[in-house]
């Protein structure tokens, strides 16, 4: 027991709180030598002040620490919803084959709900993580939860960081995968926060396989990397063979890092890995901090929007992919990923490492989804064109899709201006707009 209560101290963030508490004591030592020669007023409002500090050291120490692992798991109860969450309904002699046992991190996110909805309805078992954590407004996480929930889909609510969580979904449950989709997503967002970014992308990550490959039998794992790995890269359109070793943003930095963490698991262990470097996912239920979705959000309030534009009055654009034909690759991902080869942390023999492009290889320009809002939203934006700051944003993506295309039968049928439709439709409903509203005349 003493172990594991020195490990988790180790995991917890909470150790330059208590350096901290340790220099304010020395300090508090030293300058008394010094000024022993002066009044006892002086040394008790210096005794105030390190109090002050050490108190304000520890709150902020209980403070990340509850922050990370507040979720509360377990029980018997709590096995039998995962178990029966995790549980296929396709019997093993079925047509499609027997079923997948697939834990997807990220479930609550825009990509992992439309996943876990899609392997449930062809009959999976499907087991959420996710951590519920505010970068954007979390409401709308829950209510992707409560979803899932309608369709029996169970979703824990936990960070991957944490080990031993991870460990006891392992221990109740065989995954056959896992669809790793968590992460802390978002290109400017890294300038604000960059600990969140090694936190959920890096360290989570290493956290996740470390239980994959203990896990006995071994998952294979599909997980979500990143167009943005691509950088500074300007040959199109974006091939996986092309350089990915000049990221322009700490997000593409810890996705790239991701790629190469995921190798030597495969390596050493002899997980079976499948990266995705999906290409710009839109559509119902998307992530409020991308820009189609803050876009249809400030033109139906009248309010004005930022397109920004690149060197030379260049138009920005971008790859927009649909969110259904991005859930057929990561689905068809999970079907043709090879087995992991490694029992008790030891490799048996080699397991495959893919790496797959999911985009429409149809780019858009942003002022092309600006005036396809307009005319779905019948409302005219107040555009605001501004030069692109230096914030780790790239002038354009193009994918080839060729070898996803070869490989998972990848198909992508949805144009911008389809799945911009689908997209406001659902936004008009979700966020309660009147169906005799103009909008929605026009849908
Ligand atoms: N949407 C896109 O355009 C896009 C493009 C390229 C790559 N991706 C990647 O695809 C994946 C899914 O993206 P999304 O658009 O659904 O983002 P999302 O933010 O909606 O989903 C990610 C989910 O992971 C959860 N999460 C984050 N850190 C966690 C942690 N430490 N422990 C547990 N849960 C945690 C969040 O609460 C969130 O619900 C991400 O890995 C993202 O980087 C997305
Ligand atoms: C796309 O990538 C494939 C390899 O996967 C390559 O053979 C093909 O030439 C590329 N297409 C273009 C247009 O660059």
């Amino acid at each position: 027991m003493r172990v594991v209560a020195e490990e988790e101290e180790d995991m917890l963030p909470s150790t330059p709180g208590k350096v901290k508490i340790e220099r304010a004591g020395a300090m508090t030592r030293q300058l008394h030598r010094c000024f022993a020669s002066t009044g006892t007023m002086f040394l008790w409002a210096l005794f105030l002040v390190a109090m002050t500090a050490t108190y304000l050291s520890f709150h902020s120490f209980v403070d990340t620490s509850s922050r990370y692992f507040a979720a509360s798991w377990g029980g018997l109860h709590w096995e039998r919803q995962i178990r029966a969450s995790a549980s296929p309904r396709r019997p093993p002699g079925s047509a499609e084959g027997a079923g997948l046992s697939v834990l997807v991190t990220g479930a609550a996110g825009f990509v992992g709900t439309h996943c876990s909805l899609a392997l449930r309805k062809r009959g999976d078992g499907v087991v959420g993580i996710d951590n519920f954590n505010k970068y954007y407004d979390p409401s709308l996480k829950k209510a992707r939860r409560a979803l899932l929930a309608s369709h029996g889909v169970f979703v824990v609510e936990g960070d991957i960081n944490d080990g031993r969580l991870l460990t006891k979904l392992f221990d109740v449950v065989p995954f056959t995968h896992v669809l790793h989709l968590a992460a802390q997503a978002g290109v400017r967002y890294a300038m604000e926060n960059p600990a969140s970014y090694v936190h959920s992308n890096i360290a989570g990550l290493v956290s996740l396989l470390e239980a994959c490959k203990e896990a006995d039998p071994q998952p294979a794992v599909v997980w979500a990397s990143s167009s943005s790995v691509y950088g500074l890269n300007n040959a199109v359109p974006f091939s996986e063979a092309h350089r990915t070793d000049r990221p322009a943003s700490l997000y593409a930095a810890t996705k790239k890092a991701g790629e190469e963490i995921t190798h030597t698991y495969n390596h050493i262990y002899g997980l079976s890995v499948t990266g995705l470097r999906f290409f710009t996912v839109y559509g119902p239920w998307g992530r409020p901090d991308m820009a189609y979705f803050s876009f249809t959000r400030n033109i139906l309030q009248g309010k004005p929007i930022t397109v920004y534009r690149g060197r030379d009055h260049v138009d920005l654009a971008r790859d927009f992919t649909y969110i259904d034909d991005i859930v057929r690759g990561c689905l068809a991902s999970l079907d043709t990923a090879g087995r992991s080869t490694g029992t008790g942390g030891r490799k048996r023999g080699p397991a495959p490492y893919r790496i797959f492009n999911l985009g429409n290889t149809a780019p858009v320009t942003v002022p092309t989804l600006v005036s396809i809002l307009e005319r779905y939203l019948r409302v005219n934006a107040k555009r605001n064109v501004v030069e692109m700051p230096g914030n780790g944003d790239v002038p354009f993506t193009h994918a080839n899709i060729s070898l996803a295309r070869e490989q998972l039968g990848y198909k992508p049928t949805t144009s911008l201006e389809m799945g911009l439709k689908k997209f406001v439709r659902w936004y008009l409903s979700y966020y309660g707009y009147n169906r005799g509203t103009q909008a929605f005349n026009n849908l």
